[in-house]
């Protein structure tokens, strides 16, 4: 039995969104009465007429999401030429057109005015609802693509590469004068520099931002996985292939095709990767008819290219292809300026989450920041700060908040030079660096410096040095807090 709950919870709407807003334009009152009572109890708000003008005065007060429109309105008036008009205020509309006229002349005519779909009178009533929601899926997927399309592009604009050194500049220089070419570019740099990052804004900055962005790791698949997800297979090609499957160079097509860690990619694999990029088009696993495609390649590498060329390990051939234009991240430790801007970045991003909103670094724990070497670059300083605003326990993050490899690295650099101190001060300060070296062990320590125990402890009484390099007590100030 059909009551009116049971109907709307079937209703299709998407998640969180108000029901669309259907207008069914028919000039023949019963057929009319038949489609807006049908399409209301699917849950969809109705408005309803037979007249083209007021059709119109109706679409222009109200947010129409789909128009059902009688092909022959009566008084010479056709529906698709009001889908024309509707379309000019707005483009998006779904248009669906009932014609009793049927003839392929009209349909054909009708889906290349832009109307998304049509149906026959006599129509099955599970025919109209299904085309309607049909249309209606569809825009929400539309909209939903666009949706994310711009978040992504928001992301992954230029301006969420943070820096203001030399270095970076020229980064975002070159950056602007290939992000509107189609050329092939290869971003160099060590670990967590940023070389997807960059190779995403440019992207998102291309002509190409409406298509996608592929992202494959030459160094995470074995070679023939490898092979059959860039070109694509044939059903029955290998055990195991039970359809076709189309490769990541055709899925890119139009778009951009990412190649990470290019120079793990496997010498055979290199040479077909170059007939490819070459003739602009593969062969699909078991197959030999050639599939086209178009698409912009940016690759990234931390390997020195030239050398693995040289060495035999890299095609030549390959590298000229993918290397038009070079873009080398600095390391962060040669941008060390940035770093008080990328952490206050960072703190920024990840105390969101966290509910606050005012969170800062102490100066001891800034110096720490700065004068560590980051061999994990941009990317270890993000995880560091994460970390690090979670622990914090008040808005301020301390020096003793930070771990510990940023303390060991300061207690290095702020050993006072040698020159001025009198030979006992340098012995205290060579024990305390051992001493932490070996976090507190005694016995560890005796032996590196070569002395007995018995002296190591007299010296430790001598010196204060009881505490040194032991875990700090909960609640104690640790002793670099200040550095
Ligand atoms: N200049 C920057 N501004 C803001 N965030 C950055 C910057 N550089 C890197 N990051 C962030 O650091 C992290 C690592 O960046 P990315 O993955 O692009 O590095 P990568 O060079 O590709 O590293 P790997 O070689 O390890 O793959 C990401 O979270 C990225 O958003
Ligand atoms: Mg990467």
């Amino acid at each position: 039995m059909n009551n009116e709950s049971t109907i709307s919870e079937t209703a299709w709407t998407p998640a969180h969104q108000e029901p669309f807003r259907v207008l069914v334009v028919e000039d023949e009152e019963l057929m009319r009465s038949i489609i807006v009572q049908l399409l209301r109890r699917e849950g969809y708000e109705i408005f309803e007429t037979g007249a083209p003008d007021v059709a119109i005065k109706i679409f222009e007060h109200e947010k129409i999401d789909l128009a059902v429109l009688d092909l022959n309105l009566g008084g010479g008036s056709s529906g698709l030429d009001l889908l024309g008009k509707m379309h000019e205020i707005d483009a998006e509309l779904m248009g669906v057109i009932v014609t009793a006229y049927a003839s392929i002349e009209s349909a054909v005519e009708a889906l290349r005015l832009g109307a998304y779909d049509y149906i026959t009178k006599p129509f099955a009533n599970d025919h109209l609802k299904a085309v309607v929601r049909k249309a209606l899926e569809y825009k929400a997927a539309f909209r939903e693509n666009r949706y994310l399309r711009r978040e992504l592009r928001e992301k992954y604009r230029f301006e969420s590469i943070i820096g203001n050194c030399d270095a970076i500049d020229r980064v975002f220089r070159v950056m602007e004068k290939v992000a509107r070419t189609d050329s092939s570019v290869l971003i160099t740099g060590e670990s967590g520099t940023g070389k997807e990052l960059v190779a995403r804004a440019i992207h998102f900055s291309s002509e190409r931002a409406n298509k996608r962005f592929l992202p494959i790791n030459c160094g995470a698949l074995p070679e023939t996985l490898l092979e059959s997800e860039l070109f694509g297979y044939k059903r029955g090609a290998f055990t195991g292939a039970a359809q076709d499957k189309i490769g990541l160079l055709k899925a890119a097509d139009k778009g951009t095709i990412f190649f990470d860690e290019i120079g793990d990619m496997p010498p055979a694999l290199q040479v077909k990767l170059l007939r490819a990029l070459q003739e602009r088009e593969c062969y699909p696993l078991g197959s030999n008819d050639p599939v086209a495609f178009d698409v912009r390649v940016l690759c990234a590498t931390n390997k020195d290219l030239d050398k693995e060329s040289r060495e035999g390990r890299f095609r030549e051939e390959l590298l000229y292809r993918i290397n038009v234009i070079t873009i080398q991240l600095p390391a962060l430790r040669e941008r060390t300026d940035d770093i008080a801007l990328l952490a206050n970045h960072f703190l920024r991003k990840y105390e969101k989450p966290l509910g606050r909103s005012a969170m800062r670094f102490s100066k001891g724990a800034m110096r720490l920041l700065i004068g560590y070497p980051w061999p994990g670059n941009v990317r270890e300083l993000e995880n560091t700060v994460e970390r690090a605003a979670i622990l914090a326990e008040t808005d301020v993050i301390h020096a003793h908040d930070l771990p510990e490899k940023l303390h060991d690295s300061a207690t290095v650099q702020v050993a006072p030079p040698a020159a001025g101190m009198t030979l006992e001060e340098l012995e205290r300060e060579h024990m305390r660096r051992v001493l932490n070296e070996v976090k507190g062990d005694k016995v560890k320590a005796a032996q590196i410096l070569g002395i007995h125990l018995s002296t190591l402890y007299r010296k430790v009484q001598r010196y204060r040095l009881e505490n040194e390099g032991l875990p700090v007590p909960a609640g104690a100030k640790p002793a670099l807090q200040s550095v």
